[in-house]
């Protein structure tokens, strides 16, 4: 029998790629892109650990595919919706992800997208290289003031939304959220803890910072959006899942929200075209975590994962039963 390996899925960090080397285990690695299926199936076959992306999905075929010696599953993500987590505990598969690494970077892009949709930087961008005739105006491509008392709702109040909740305080944001897990009325870090309902009602901007889950879904459907504030922003960098996006492209169609940013898509890779033919969407391709030195630290985290549990030990980050809905 041959030692069972260690099965990366994708090409991580190259910082991280020259350290598997030292692991003391044969590793068997996947390319950049994402692999195929058949070849999913095959790399993971006979491994002790496997290390995966976010688009990778791993269910019960998977599993059985690997077979009984599988220990460990580690994401590079905090997201773990690609992830069966019952025909993994079912086997006895641990399966880890990467929170804390990636909250500052998550919530600077979220930051990013914020001020891209209220302020119009994309969209300026996209007029300043038409080579139009244009002259300063007072109305030219006026936006929202965001530190002119606008007010921020988070929509789940995990590291990353109050990351992000840090940030708005230092624009002079006041900020409200909505989270299950708090108490309506108290306030957390500055933070005032609001029903869903309130927070649809009363916020200029929304951003979401909820697992896709069962419960998440669509949160934010057509009735949602509705009781949204007329011409107040939707920012997601959680899941694209979390949104509807037909319901969404007519709020944005309408004028009914002034405009959204969008990290995530249902479909990913692809982006609903509707969305680019909307001058009021910024469209990014899922990279609110591609920070430098947070890509390593994702990479680094799913290995130490790994290497504990095959010594084993407790997983660092094991992924732990979600709270549900927002
Ligand atoms: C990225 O989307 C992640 O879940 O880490």
């Amino acid at each position: 029998m041959p030692q069972p390996h260690l099965y990366v899925a994708r090409t991580l960090t190259p910082a991280v790629m020259a350290e598997l080397d030292d692991l003391g285990l044969p590793v068997v690695a996947g390319e950049e892109a994402p692999p195929a299926r058949d070849r999913l199936l095959a790399g993971i076959a006979g491994a002790a650990a496997a290390i995966v992306t976010l688009t990778e999905r791993v269910d019960a075929e998977l599993l059985d595919a690997a077979g009984p010696q599988l220990r460990v599953v580690a994401n590079v993500a905090v997201g773990y919706d690609n992830i069966d987590l019952e025909a993994a505990a079912e086997r006895g598969v641990v399966v880890c992800n990467t929170p804390g690494v990636l909250d500052d970077a998550t919530a600077d892009h979220t930051f990013a997208m914020l001020l891209a949709t209220t302020r119009r930087v994309v969209e300026a961008d996209r007029f300043a290289r038409t080579g139009r005739p244009w002259i300063w105006g007072p109305n030219m491509l006026v936006g929202l003031d965001i530190s002119a008392d606008a007010t921020l709702g988070i929509v789940g109040f995990g590291r990353i939304g109050r990351a992000v909740a840090r940030r708005a305080h230092a624009f002079g944001m006041r900020v409200i959220t909505s989270d299950p897990g708090l108490n309506v009325g108290d306030a957390v870090d500055g933070v005032t803890v609001v029903g869903f309902e309130e927070l649809l009602a009363t916020a200029d901007v929304v951003s979401l910072h909820v697992p896709l889950l069962p419960s998440t879904r669509h949160l934010i459907d057509a009735s949602a959006l509705a009781r949204m504030r007329p011409r107040s922003y939707l920012v997601n960098a959680a899941r694209g899942g979390v949104v509807d996006e037909s319901a969404l492209i007519d709020a944005l169609r309408s004028g009914h929200l002034a405009g959204a940013a969008l990290d995530t898509f249902e479909g990913e890779p692809r982006i609903n075209p509707e969305f680019a033919g909307l001058e009021n969407v910024v469209l990014q391709p899922h990279i609110a975590s591609a920070g430098d030195r947070t890509r390593d630290a994702m990479c680094r985290l799913a290995v130490r994962n790994v290497t504990r549990v095959l010594a084993g030990e407790p997983a660092e980050t094991p992924v732990r039963t979600p709270v549900a809905t927002a």
